[in-house]
């Protein structure tokens, strides 16, 4: 746990000496153009300027500024014709919009790492996080989130609060239950510091997350009543996240007794998986694939549903791309996946050396409409499905269009094939 701590006000604080400087230096520079700014207006009536090309105004400082840039124009005037002209930076391989801009410059892509507001730059990240985790979450769920995000179990962390120190007698309660055992136990992370952990808040309770450490070296962002994939849609931007190897997209109700992320990412990276999951226990609440069921005995099989995804970057950048603004559910993804790697029956797997339970605690169920005479509930379920067949309108409508055009013009075969 990291924490940044500013301190700009305190009375205290020593002021280097090369600050002094620069506070003197800036300050004689600034009263220097100040008279010269009272001076100037002056002085251009003496020698004859054209007053008409200076803008009149009360500001000295807006007066100084006018007239160095007659001046300076009057330069470029008087300049000898053959002198060198620097030519118009125009970069076609520039990201669009950005053709202009010598390409030393060009950050095209960033990150979600917190930095410092002082020091140097360079020595801001400690650790240089290359995974990414982003639950979507509801304040009443934060018991299982913070399960899963902290080593230890949901009940031992629940018990911890209340147990006493008598309890420690036995070797079971001392290890499971001891208040002092408990505190060594939960500084270890689930989502270690190799993680960047981003919650994105559907009921607008964000500072109440703050009892857990790991809450504040995490991203908090709050947007009333949004889904999982509206989040992702909006703040996982592909040129956002790009520093991160692997992006966690998961829902709030999952049991990690059985998980260890860094384990995981292990056998991702040795199988080469572009998009993935971790088993679910066949006691698993409300499953919806037979096939995301965890096997026994083996590290992996093929296929994954969109609870608990695990996408390689370049997978995550194509399915950012098939994500619609406008369908919020995400149904039909899972089954469209497969079009985001190249091999998928050898990319798309399911980890079955790490499992995890799905909990079944309805989330986001009290979010619906309250108002249509429907339940909450039964509203959300409706949409969904109606999503489910606009997506898959789209996407069969965007192939036919696609070969439509390809057969039209046999002059695409040559060039694509
Ligand atoms: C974080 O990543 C580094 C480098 O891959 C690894 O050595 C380290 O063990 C990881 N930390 C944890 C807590 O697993
Ligand atoms: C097919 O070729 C035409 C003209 O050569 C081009 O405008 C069009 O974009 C191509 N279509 C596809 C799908 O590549």
């Amino acid at each position: 746990m990291v924490t940044f701590h500013v301190c700009c006000c305190s009375g205290n604080v020593r002021i280097p000496i090369e600050t002094m400087r620069l506070i003197l230096a800036t300050f004689a520079g600034a009263m220097f153009g100040y008279f010269l700014g009272i001076i100037l207006p002056n002085l251009s009536a003496k020698i004859n300027l054209p007053t008409n090309l200076i803008p009149s105004t009360d500001l000295p400082s807006q007066t100084l500024f006018d007239a160095l840039n007659y001046f300076k124009a009057n330069m470029v005037v008087s300049a000898p014709s053959k002198q060198f002209i620097r030519p118009k930076i125009w970069i076609p391989t520039n990201p669009k919009g950005a053709e202009v801009l010598p390409p030393g410059i060009v950050s095209p892509t960033s990150d979600i790492y917190p930095r410092r507001l002082w020091g140097k730059p360079s020595e801001d990240l400690a650790i240089v996080p290359k995974y990414l985790v982003a639950f979507t979450v509801g304040y009443e769920q934060k018991q299982s989130v913070n399960a899963a995000v902290e080593k230890a179990s949901p009940l031992s962390l629940l018990s911890c609060k209340h147990i006493h120190v008598t309890a420690c007698d036995s070797s079971f309660y001392f290890k499971y239950m001891c208040p002092t055992f408990i505190q060594t136990w939960v500084n270890e992370y689930e989502f270690s510091e190799n993680f960047t952990i981003v919650l994105f808040h559907y009921d607008g309770q964000t500072s109440e997350w703050d009892e857990f450490e790991w809450s504040r070296r995490a991203i908090h962002v709050s947007a009333r009543k949004q889904s999982k994939w509206w989040y992702a849609k909006r703040f996982l931007h592909p040129d956002i996240v790009a520093p991160y190897d692997y992006i966690f997209i998961w829902d709030e109700d999952l049991g990690v007794q059985h998980f260890n992320a860094e384990e995981y990412i292990k056998i991702v990276r040795k199988h080469g998986l572009e998009i993935s999951q971790p088993g679910l226990d066949p006691r698993s609440v409300g499953r919806t694939w037979e096939m995301t069921m965890k096997k026994h005995g083996i590290e992996v099989h093929k296929f994954v549903e969109i609870r608990a995804t695990v996408f390689s970057r370049n997978a995550w950048r194509c399915v950012w791309h098939m994500i619609q603004n406008d369908l919020v559910h995400g149904w039909g993804l899972d089954f469209n996946m497969r079009r985001c790697v190249e091999t998928p029956h050898e990319k798309i797997g399911v980890v079955d050396a790490q499992w995890i339970v799905h909990e079944g605690i309805p989330t986001q169920g009290n979010q619906g409409p309250g108002e249509t005479g429907m339940t909450p509930l039964k509203g959300i379920r409706e949409r969904c499905k109606h999503e489910l067949v606009i997506f898959q309108n789209r996407m069969s409508n965007a192939e036919k269009e696609y070969y439509a055009e390809m057969w039209a013009n046999p002059s695409n075969f040559t060039t694509v094939f």
